[in-house]
């Protein structure tokens, strides 16, 4: 089984900037999540992984860093860091730190000085090219919009990002870069950091020659960066220069673009490149044709083809993660269950999915209270780049349906995830005691911390009791995985099992009652509960699931 903590660890994800301000400037901070410790012990996490906290000009919240080794001003100060990350590990909860080391700021000192002239020694710390016919190098489109490629006059030559021009690639064809990145992260080892999430990790490697990319795509030349030609040595290298020497280090690679295949050689048990991957296979199902902002409905069979499909294909070999929510993501019940009159059963029925599965679950910041996506009716309420971004090249100069696209961020939009976490009804939902940097989901004054954990029956408490069951199964966490009825457009239905113990997991994904028939397996099989979002007697059986109903039946394979 290859055992190993960050196998049966359940991970929790704070972005930082909407967790806690301690300070009342509108922006969470370092020592708000302190305050909040003993609400994650509560809940019962391992680990947390903290979004970007370094130094930044803030062009993308954070994930344009202009020190490495310094903290973001509106966050604290590195005593706060220490004092954190002091109070995580009195607490038994590790921290895993965030890496962002594919860009960085265009005012981080090394670009800074490497634009300044075509012989600067920081020259080849990114991504330099001359332009063609007065264009930029080739097509490859930025993420966040338009051509990935920014004239510097200061040299008349482009830089390349794939993400905001603020954010410049850094060159990983420079074995200098690549070992000022290997001392950073041992910086934050020594400081005490458990593990790092690693940003776009499938990106380092371009192709040589930079060719021209295929126009058809959503994210033109992606196919000349996404687990490019050097990406698997150049983990390797990391490895031997920061995993290697710290046993018990987590790496969890955020990986677009990541086939099994690929995902095998990233997180094979016995690869030595990184702990697990973040694929995104089943966030990306509902893009036409790979465009963030041209969604589809997605029948649930797709949907459930893919989460089996990283289940039985990585078993064995690789380790998967398990996400359904993250900073970049729309919140979780809202996108696949339902956030009014089910709010509390769909979210419960998606999280027993969760931590039903072979991986390391991850949970984001008010997901275990139920958040929902938010409709702001102005663009102008929104921050996030991406969505500003798209809006002014869609809309304003693109001709499109301003509606249209006003649903799809409402639907997929990365700042339903980013309003402030919502502690309680007080104004600003006990985020702040100023006006917010985002503003508040206005529903916070019926979905907040305070009303889950004064009700008994909230998603938290249950939550609570996935994370505690997970901890004691050794099964849900190391268990192989069979799915049955595959073509069934309600319901999820599969088994875990592990030598003799096994977990039935029955999952109705819909707001109406519907129909269950026993696999044949399990027939006749005496079963006890494991977990259910309804009273549930625990025997296995056919029978009418309730709307949004999950339940997780333990069975033995030598029983009667
Ligand atoms: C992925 C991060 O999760 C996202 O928030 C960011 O915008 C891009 N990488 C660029 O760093």
């Amino acid at each position: 089984m290859n055992k190993c903590w960050w196998k049966e660890a359940v991970i929790y994800q704070i972005y930082p900037r909407s967790f806690m301000d301690s300070n009342g400037d509108g922006i969470g901070d370092l020592k708000g999540i302190t305050q909040k410790l003993d609400y994650l012990k509560e809940l019962g996490v391992d680990a947390v992984w903290l979004s970007p906290f370094y130094k930044s000009p803030n062009d993308d919240n954070g994930y344009d860093i202009s020190d490495y080794r310094g903290i973001m001003e509106e966050f604290g100060t590195m005593e706060d860091f220490d004092e954190m990350q002091r109070e995580m590990h009195k607490r038994g909860i590790r921290l895993i730190v965030d890496l962002v080391v594919n860009h960085s700021s265009d005012e981080h000192p090394w670009f800074v000085e490497s634009r300044k002239s075509k012989d600067n020694p920081y020259r080849d710390y990114y991504i330099w090219r001359d332009g063609k016919n007065g264009q930029a190098p080739n097509n490859w489109t930025s993420h966040f919009s338009g051509s990935a490629w920014e004239y510097d006059e200061a040299t008349d030559q482009y830089y390349l990002h794939l993400f905001s021009k603020k954010q410049p690639d850094l060159n990983w064809e420079n074995p200098v870069v690549r070992r000022e990145v290997y001392d950073i992260m041992n910086f934050w080892v020594d400081k005490g950091a458990d593990g790092f999430r690693l940003d776009v990790a499938s990106m380092y490697s371009k192709r040589p020659g930079l060719p021209d990319g295929d126009p058809g795509r959503a994210e033109i030349g992606s196919e000349h960066y996404q687990n490019g030609p050097r990406i698997h040595e150049f983990f390797h290298e990391m490895y031997d220069n920061v995993m290697a020497k710290h046993p018990g280090l987590m790496t969890v690679g955020e990986t677009s673009g990541v086939t099994i295949e690929e995902a095998k050689k990233y997180a094979g048990l016995d690869t030595h490149e990184m702990s697990m991957v973040f694929q995104f296979e089943h966030v990306k199902l509902e893009y036409i044709n790979g465009d963030k902002f041209n969604l589809r409905h997605v029948p649930l069979s797709e949907f459930k083809a893919v989460m089996s499909k990283w289940q039985t294909e990585l078993d064995g070999k690789a380790w998967n993660s398990l996400y359904l929510a993250n900073h970049d993501q729309p919140r979780s019940v809202s996108r696949w269950g339902d956030d009014t009159k089910y709010r509390k059963e769909s979210a419960k029925m998606l999280y027993t999915m969760l931590m039903t599965m072979q991986g390391t679950p991850y949970v984001y910041q008010g997901e275990e209270i139920g958040m929902t996506n938010v409709h702001f009716d102005s663009i102008e309420d929104y921050q996030d780049i991406q969505i500003r971004n798209a809006w002014r090249a869609r809309v304003e100069n693109g001709g499109e349906d301003p509606e249209k696209m006003m649903q799809a961020i409402w639907y997929i939009g990365r700042d339903n995830a980013r309003t402030p976490m919502q502690w309680d009804a007080s104004p600003c939902a006990g985020f702040s005691t100023a006006a917010p940097w985002l503003k508040v989901n206005p529903n916070y004054k019926e979905i907040n911390v305070k009303e889950a954990l004064e009700d008994p029956d909230s998603i938290f408490w249950y939550m609570k009791e996935l994370i505690r069951l997970r901890h004691e199964s050794e099964t849900a966490v190391y268990g192989d995985f069979t799915e049955y009825q595959k073509e069934n457009e309600a319901l999820y239905v599969y088994n875990r099992s592990l030598g003799d113990d096994n977990l039935l997991v029955v999952l109705n994904f819909t707001g109406e009652e519907q129909p269950f028939v026993l696999p044949r397996p399990m027939r006749g099989k005496t079963s006890a509960l494991y977990v259910s979002n309804y009273e549930n007697d625990g025997q296995m059986a056919d029978r009418t699931l309730r709307p949004y109903e999950a339940a997780v039946y333990r069975w033995k394979e030598t029983d009667k």
